[in-house]
């Protein structure tokens, strides 16, 4: 996890950036003045940068520096189809936010679709199974506002199409609200941090298997692991899986489970990131003169044609107070997100010339397939599986919200304080309870 999470976030800056811009105005685009917190980290300045959206022969959106523009472009193009997609994923996020509220009173959820209805009844639960498209055409947003504009979010966030389903769509367009933010030096900064805050133990190893024992009538989970040389095992009363069930992702088996405990369907979905300094091609974008090109972000449509799923322009996990983005017809480094490797050719569609490439293939994401039921959280009684949760969205504050889930679930269980577990109407309890 610790290895895939920083680059999700990075990446939901893209959308951010686009539809922060085009829905909210520039003066909510840009936030990130949150306070340093309990680990010393700060967000990362904002650098403005404008998006525009392609099509694979043309530009479909274009960002300019006029606010009033970009809303009347929007209003011509879409209707009033940019309102109604604004007023749909602020219903989803407000009624998300309740978790922190339930979770600063210590209530826990033993199934994920526990935790949604709680949230936002069955019609959260159908979130996860309905698409995207079918969500928003339903609240009245048009097909042409959907492929044009939503499949370039979804593809540059999720690297996937309007038929995701909608709870982890609206999560990625939940950009157009402003508020995702970097941390300064790099988001790794999160999981390291809060590694060292917790003073744990930690046993530099990878987990191949976990087995059931017991002792004295009493159940222990016997972890078994290995690094390079050696391995080794240890028992525990409980255990937290915290890394995808998957074949191709973990190697953990499970030993003396009945009913037994095996790998949940579904596969995870790789993006490549092709990381390229050099001086990008403008002409390809309509754009002979390249001081002419004013984008420092290109989203794309879903067309046959594109062999990119985004491309940006990159700024150092610092930024200095003098730092300013390359001029157009300068060298500058940016990221190439796509499904397959750049051939050369490709490579040279995008790019004038380049210096160095460097490539990364990342499986970020669940390749969401909305028929798909969700993985459950409790595999044995004090054995839980936290990156279900990707499966309803994946980004780092889902993660950490489910953590804190599985922590509280974990110690209302032990303790056998079922109030706090699966409660009803939460809303109203946790109001009478200030
Ligand atoms: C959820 O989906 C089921 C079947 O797809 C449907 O019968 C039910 O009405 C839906 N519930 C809500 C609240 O949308
Ligand atoms: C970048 O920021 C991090 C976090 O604030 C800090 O620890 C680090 O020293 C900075 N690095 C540079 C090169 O300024
Ligand atoms: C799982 O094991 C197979 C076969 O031993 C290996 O090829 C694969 O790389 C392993 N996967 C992970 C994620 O460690
Ligand atoms: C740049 O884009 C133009 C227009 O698509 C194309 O003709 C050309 O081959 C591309 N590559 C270079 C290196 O100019």
């Amino acid at each position: 996890m610790a290895e895939r999470q920083p680059l999700r976030w990075a990446m939901r800056l893209l959308p951010a950036v686009v539809l922060g811009l085009l829905l909210a105005g520039p003066s909510s685009a840009a936030t990130g003045d949150a306070p340093p917190g309990k680990i010393g980290l700060k967000p990362r300045r904002e650098v403005a940068g404008k998006s525009a959206i392609f099509s694979g022969e043309q530009l479909v959106l274009e960002e300019t520096d006029w606010y009033l523009l970009n809303l009347f472009r929007l209003w011509w193009h879409y209707g009033i189809s940019f309102l109604r997609l604004q007023m749909w994923v602020e219903e989803v996020m407000e009624k998300f936010m309740r978790i922190y509220k339930y979770q600063a009173h210590g209530y826990a959820f033993s199934s994920l679709e526990e935790l949604l209805r709680s949230l936002g009844s069955e019609t959260f639960v159908n979130m996860t199974q309905r698409s995207v498209a079918e969500s928003l055409l339903e609240v009245g947003v048009t097909q042409r506002f959907i492929d044009d504009v939503i499949a370039a979010v979804l593809r540059s966030s999720y690297g996937q199409s309007v038929l995701m389903p909608a709870f982890a769509g609206a999560m990625s367009l939940a950009g157009a609200q402003g508020n995702t933010w970097a941390v300064e030096g790099g988001n790794k900064l999160v999981c390291s941090g809060l590694l060292k805050l917790t003073k744990a133990n930690v046993v530099q190893a990878r987990v191949t298997g976990v087995s059931l024992q017991s002792s004295n009538g009493k159940a222990l989970y016997q972890v078994r692991y290995e690094d390079d040389e050696d391995q080794g095992s240890a028992f525990y009363d409980m255990v937290v899986i915290a890394t995808p069930l998957h074949f191709d992702r973990s190697n953990i088996t499970f030993e003396n489970f009945d009913p037994p405990i095996t790998d949940f369907p579904g596969s995870f979905h790789p993006t490549i990131s092709s990381v390229v300094h050099g001086y990008l091609n403008s002409s390809y974008f309509g754009f002979p003169d390249p001081k002419l090109f004013p984008f420092a972000s290109i989203l794309t449509t879903d067309s046959p044609d594109l062999f990119f799923n985004a491309l940006d322009n990159i700024c150092p996990v610092n930024i200095s107070g003098t730092f300013r983005r390359k001029q157009p017809q300068e060298a500058a480094v940016w990221r190439v997100l796509s499904q397959q490797p750049l051939d050369k050719q490709q490579l040279k569609t995008l790019f004038r010339s380049y210096y160095s490439v460097q490539v990364m293939e990342w499986e970020a994401y669940p390749h969401y397939d909305s028929s798909k039921s969700l993985p459950p959280i409790i595999l044995h009684d004090n054995l839980f599986y936290l990156n279900g949760v990707e499966w309803v969205a994946s980004s780092m504050e889902m993660v950490a919200m489910a953590a804190k889930n599985v922590a509280l679930l974990a110690y209302n269980r032990w303790y056998q304080d079922l109030e706090k577990i699966d409660q009803k109407d939460l809303m109203h309890k946790v109001k009478t309870e200030l």
